[in-house]
């Protein structure tokens, strides 16, 4: 089965590639020559996984899915959530937004934080959602270099390391999107099934 996945991040890319069947061709919105920015404006991360994929499947008519991640932390009322990518606002790096929430955690005892992913599938026409989160807490300092993202300030509940400290395939086993993704998987092997 051909599935286009939403996205222009190869670190997500690679994740979900590693996870999918082999019966299953990924492609990007890129080789089919979307290449502008997808819009993901909405004020939930359904909303935004739901525009996402629409975006891209009004345009080829293609199945295809897109996901959206937020980190939400319980001190800041689930802050930055559907704000993650933009916490430090426009235009800033993920480095800015890590300072940021650092700095906004100075002090902080309630370290209690997950990130939660929405993945939208549009199969044959139709829309279907799946949703992964993963519990655990908010460091004090950046630990581990691999991941992407705030992976470096997230340690998972139970774990003695953040995700930038784990290799892929232990974060996929117990992470937001790794959960998400394997519900898409048995979904569309109960369909080709
Ligand atoms: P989006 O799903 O691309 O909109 O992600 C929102 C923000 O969360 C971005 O800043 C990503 O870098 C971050 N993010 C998404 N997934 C992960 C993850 O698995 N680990 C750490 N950060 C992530």
């Amino acid at each position: 089965m051909n599935l286009i996945f939403a996205t222009n991040n190869l670190h997500k890319l690679e994740e979900v590639s590693t996870m999918l069947n082999k019966s299953i061709v990924l492609s990007t919105p890129k080789q089919w020559g979307i290449v502008d920015d997808i819009p993901e404006d909405q004020l939930t991360l359904e909303g935004n996984a739901l525009q996402k994929v629409r975006y891209v499947h009004e345009r080829l008519r293609e199945n295809c899915f897109a996901d959206d991640t937020g980190l939400e932390v319980e001190a800041l009322n689930g802050a930055p959530g559907v704000r993650s990518a933009r916490y430090a606002e426009q235009a800033k790096s993920m480095q800015d937004n890590m300072e940021k929430l650092l700095r906004e955690m100075a002090g902080v005892a309630n370290r209690n934080a997950r990130f939660r992913t929405v993945i939208a599938l549009i199969l044959h026409g139709k829309e279907h959602l799946f949703e992964g989160e993963v519990k655990g807490e908010i460091l004090c300092e950046k630990m581990g270099c691999k991941g992407f993202g705030y992976d470096p300030v997230f340690r998972p509940l139970g774990y003695e390391v953040t995700f930038a400290e784990m290799d892929l395939n232990e974060k996929n086993s117990i992470s937001h999107r790794g959960k998400a993704v394997r519900q898409l998987v048995n979904f569309l092997n109960q369909c080709a099934g």
